[in-house]
């Protein structure tokens, strides 16, 4: 078994330091870089846009895993591209056709993901796992970091693996929100390969982000 990949969110870091706290995470061990990126509208808060994806890029090699939370979302996939995105996954509900939208990502020269919301069921992925390359399943609804883990969601991550399984393809099944040293176990259980954690990989501050992140791939 691969160890887990762990993919730190930036939106707990210090916004005023984000470069910094890119490098500091890269440093600690973070496999991937988590990048929120939210609109007030498709969720209740606003983060960032692909100004600060492209000024990040410079910060660190590891892949940017960007987790689009804005609606129309078509709009935009080329200018995060474009910013340095190597990842790019999407929700189901911000646009009208999700497929479509994928396969602009492949386009792109992107690897692909969707998001599946805590109440999105998984059947919305049968018809586009020939095209993903990451399935991310929310447990918590998507919005704010320091949620707690919704554990309905473990059946769903198990039923995402045996889909995955049984496509034969190399799609990465990634989970966010509410991990920390108790969910993430269950989590990787469950059949998750890739763990997104913001408040668990900041908290205590950079002297402790190489020990928070080591803490969550050793949690089994
Ligand atoms: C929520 C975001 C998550 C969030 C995770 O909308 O997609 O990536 O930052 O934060 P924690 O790990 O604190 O739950
Ligand atoms: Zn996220």
């Amino acid at each position: 078994q691969q160890p887990v990949r762990i993919a730190p969110s930036i939106l707990s870091a210090d916004f005023a330091r984000l470069g910094e706290e890119v490098r500091a995470i890269d440093a600690a061990g973070a496999d991937w870089i988590h990048v929120d990126v939210m609109d007030g509208h498709f969720v209740p808060n606003i983060t960032i846009g692909p100004g600060v994806v492209k000024a990040l890029r410079a910060h660190s090699d590891k892949p940017f895993d960007v987790h689009l939370m804005i609606a129309p979302v078509d709009p935009f996939i080329q200018a995060f591209a474009e910013a340095g995105a190597d990842c790019i996954s999407v929700h189901p509900e911000s646009g009208p056709h999700l497929h479509r939208t994928l396969q602009s990502i492949k386009a792109l020269g992107k690897r692909a993901g969707v998001v599946l919301n805590p109440a999105t069921p998984v059947e919305v992925v049968d018809t586009v796992l020939d095209l993903v390359d990451l399935v991310l399943v929310m447990s918590v609804n998507p919005g704010f970091g320091g949620q707690k883990f919704i554990t309905s969601q473990l059946d769903k991550i198990a039923a995402l693996r045996a889909r995955i399984d049984a496509s034969g393809r190399e799609i990465d099944l990634e989970v966010d929100g509410g991990i920390d040293a108790e969910t993430a176990p269950l989590a990787i259980a469950a059949g998750a390969d890739a763990l997104v954690a913001g408040t668990a990989t900041f908290r205590g501050g950079p002297d402790k982000y190489a020990e928070n992140i080591a803490t969550l791939r050793g949690a089994r």
